[in-house]
């Protein structure tokens, strides 16, 4: 698969998908978003990793959608975009494998919420995250308007929607949209170190998590917990190896091998 925009590096179980626009800051167009929904389309690749890990090339991770190529848009024109950039972040959160945003520097409008469609986020200690779409008269059109108040609140969301100003990576961990803090040298290397640590639990178990969260929150309480019982037992259905090895490994004082 050759790309424009992106770099793609598997490194034993672990995959490195790097935005590589770097001259824009990395800025989200139509071409980036196709390569993007290309490579997370790729069953081959994905079945081959257990985790995804996504970062920057150069300064920024993502400055934002591309405000050269919004300038000239027609209202169709706008919506489709931010359709499409949804569904590609959309993929990014449905996809079976946990994916971990290494947040390297600027991660701003749709670079933050590129960000918030991973499951994980690692952040240099001197990346800037924010929502800046209120200083251009918009606002944030790749569900950041969703998915920010359901990570860090409603009114942290208001905030830095209205504000506009953006925060430190070091607000954003407080905040708790940022999980882990880590020198800019460093970064890729805690971020592969996190990833190896998810990749070496049940394969299983860690996708079936991910569904959880995710489905759980767009259902009712009550619903949820059914669903969860629901998947717990289902774990313990016969042909489950990867409980029973989990289990049985414990018991035996050893690793387990999955
Ligand atoms: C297009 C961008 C860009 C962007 C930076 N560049 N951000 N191009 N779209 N979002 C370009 C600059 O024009 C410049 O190109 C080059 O990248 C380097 O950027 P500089 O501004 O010179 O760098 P610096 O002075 O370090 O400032 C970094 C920055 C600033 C603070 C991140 O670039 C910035 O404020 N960018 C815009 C951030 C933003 O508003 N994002 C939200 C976009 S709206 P040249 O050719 O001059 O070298 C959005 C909506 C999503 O994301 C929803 C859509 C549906």
């Amino acid at each position: 698969m050759h790309f424009n925009y992106l770099k793609f590096e598997k490194r034993d179980k672990i995959g490195i998908l790097t935005l590589n626009r770097p001259e824009a800051l990395n800025a989200l167009n139509e071409g980036v978003f196709k390569e993007l929904a290309c490579f997370l389309s790729s069953k081959e690749i994905i079945q081959s990793i257990r985790v995804l890990v996504i970062t920057g090339e150069g300064k920024a991770f993502v400055a934002g959608a591309d405000i050269k190529a919004m300038q000239e848009y027609s209202p169709q024109a706008a919506y489709d975009f931010s359709e499409i950039g949804k569904q590609v972040f959309d993929q990014i959160a449905n996809l079976e494998i946990p994916v971990i945003a290494a947040i390297n520097g600027f991660a701003l409008g749709g670079g933050l919420e590129l960000a918030l469609s991973c499951d994980i986020r690692v952040a240099s200690e001197k990346a800037r995250l924010g929502l800046p779409e209120v200083n251009l008269g918009l606002i944030p059109g790749f569900n950041g308007t969703q998915r920010l108040p359901r990570l860090a609140g409603a009114g942290n969301a208001m905030y830095l929607m209205m504000l506009g100003e953006g925060i430190t990576a070091g607000e954003a961990y407080q905040l708790g949209i940022v999980q882990k803090l880590a020198p800019p040298e460093t970064l890729l290397e805690v971020s592969l170190e996190l990833a190896e640590k998810v990749a070496s639990k049940g394969p299983n178990a860690v996708k079936l998590i991910k569904v959880m969260v995710r489905k759980g929150l767009e259902l009712p309480g009550k619903d949820a917990g059914k669903m969860e019982s629901k998947e717990f037992g289902r774990l313990f259905k016969e042909d489950q190896s990867e409980r029973e090895e989990g289990i049985s490994a414990f018991l035996e004082k050893r690793k387990p091998n999955w």
